[in-house]
């Protein structure tokens, strides 16, 4: 039986509105349906939900979300044609940048069928190295599939384990989802090693699954569940 005990009434951390969602939903990511921002529905009693976790700070990296200073670093990244050796994509004009900057300004975590991206930035020189992106794909928002690009001039630092690091912490701890993915081309060492060194767990490889570039190729795909991140893992909270 459905009764009031049933949902949460909370306050949108964001617009202020009331909000109302089942008690399955407690920790959980939601859509404010007045506001639309992506929240987190209170599993503590609070009168008021909580915000996404964002900005993170890791030792080296903050990841937050996009500004409109940041064309110059996107441009920079995705001028480079060997970024997109082992990835889907090409190098993109300044237009198309300062529009993808737009159109991301308005994609939420929640957003259907959209990839939620976040920045990776150097903190010492505040310039944005490249991004990760989640994609809640799954109907219950509680799977994510992590993409990462990083400017080749600050590859093979440990920035991108730093900063998959930090995104898995954000997934399991800050967003509280069930499994988190990721997939490769089976050619792309980096990209290997970088979900390995994570400990993501090799699922398998499907074999010339995917047209790129003109050419069949294997995709290698990782994950991991909440259960197997455990508790004591991931980033700093957001200082
Ligand atoms: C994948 C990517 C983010 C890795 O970045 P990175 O800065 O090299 O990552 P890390 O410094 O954390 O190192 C990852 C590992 O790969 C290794 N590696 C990096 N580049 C390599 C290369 N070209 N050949 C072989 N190994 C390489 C590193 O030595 C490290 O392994 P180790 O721990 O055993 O030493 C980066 O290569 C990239 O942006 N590639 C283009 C986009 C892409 O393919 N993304 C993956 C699919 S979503």
């Amino acid at each position: 039986m459905i009764t009031e005990e049933s949902f949460i009434d909370f306050k949108c951390p964001y617009c202020g509105g009331p909000v109302s969602f089942p008690r399955e939903c407690a920790g959980f990511v939601q859509a404010c349906p007045d506001c639309i921002e992506s929240l987190i529905v209170p599993d503590d009693g609070s009168e008021i939900g909580k915000a996404i976790p964002l900005p993170i700070n890791t030792a080296r990296l903050a990841l937050r979300r996009f500004a409109p200073g940041d064309w110059k670093g996107l441009q920079e990244l995705f001028s480079d044609e060997e970024l997109f050796r082992y990835a889907e994509g090409r190098p993109l004009e300044e237009e198309e940048i300062l529009r993808w900057l737009e159109s991301d300004s308005h994609i939420k975590l929640t957003t259907p069928g959209q990839v939620f991206c976040v920045a990776i930035e150097e903190r010492e020189t505040a310039r944005m190295i490249g991004y990760m992106g989640l994609n809640l794909a799954d109907p219950h928002r509680l799977q994510a599939r992590l993409t990462i690009y990083l400017n080749r001039s600050f590859q093979r630092k440990g920035f991108a384990l730093e900063a998959l690091d930090a995104a898995l912490g954000f997934c399991f701890e800050g967003v509280k989802l069930h499994r988190s993915s990721a997939s490769c081309d089976s050619r792309n060492t980096a990209a290997c090693r970088l979900f390995e060194n994570a400990g993501l767990r090799r699922e398998g490889e499907f074999l010339k699954d995917e047209l790129l570039h003109g050419e069949w190729v294997n995709t290698v795909w990782y994950a991991a569940l909440a259960e197997e991140w455990g508790a004591d893992r991931g980033a700093a909270p957001a200082s």
